[in-house]
């Protein structure tokens, strides 16, 4: 069955340096592959200060600012896409709690990471910000579009 565009919906998902440094990829895009959503962009990113200040613009002013924004910049990211029906906000159920200590357990805060401010992933809060981080970290010839055998067996 085909989807319509609203139901494909796209998020914008980025593993911060600390699941770089830790080894955490492959897991991490294990969870979102197996679930069945699809990866349409991924780069490994090296965000300077203010790339990383664009992109938590929303959270100038909070005095964890400075601190997150130097530790988004401390080394390269993983960014990526991933496409699907529900993908935004079951992305931010796969991530877990902004505090990995209250994240549930086989969330990926909550089975990777201890404090806030290591909390490993980020993922797009809604529709919305989904649109804006894509629009900031891809350009648009960075995102592709393709069918997979598997979306017969998902939809
Ligand atoms: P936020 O957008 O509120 O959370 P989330 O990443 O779950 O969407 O905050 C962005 C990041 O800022 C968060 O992942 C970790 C950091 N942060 C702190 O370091 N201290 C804090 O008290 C909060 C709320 C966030």
């Amino acid at each position: 069955q085909e989807l319509s565009a609203a139901e494909l919906e796209r998020t914008f998902i980025a593993i911060k340096p600390d699941g770089v440094q830790r080894g955490l990829i492959s897991d991490i895009i294990a969870r979102f592959e197996k679930k069945g959503y699809k990866l349409v962009a991924i780069k490994l990113v090296h965000p300077t200060k203010d790339f990383a200040e664009k992109h938590y613009d929303d959270l100038k002013g909070r005095p964890f600012f400075n601190g997150l924004t130097d530790f988004l910049s401390s080394g390269p990211v993983v960014a990526m896409v991933w496409e699907g029906q529900g993908v935004i906000k079951y992305g931010r159920k796969f991530i877990g709690a902004t505090a990995p200590l209250a994240s549930e357990p086989g969330t990926i805060r909550g089975d990777f990471a201890i404090s806030v401010g290591r909390n490993i992933i980020h993922g797009s809060d809604g529709p919305e910000t989904a649109k804006d981080e894509i629009a900031l970290w891809f350009k648009p010839e960075e995102i592709l579009t393709y069918k997979k055998e598997t979306d017969k067996w998902l939809y």
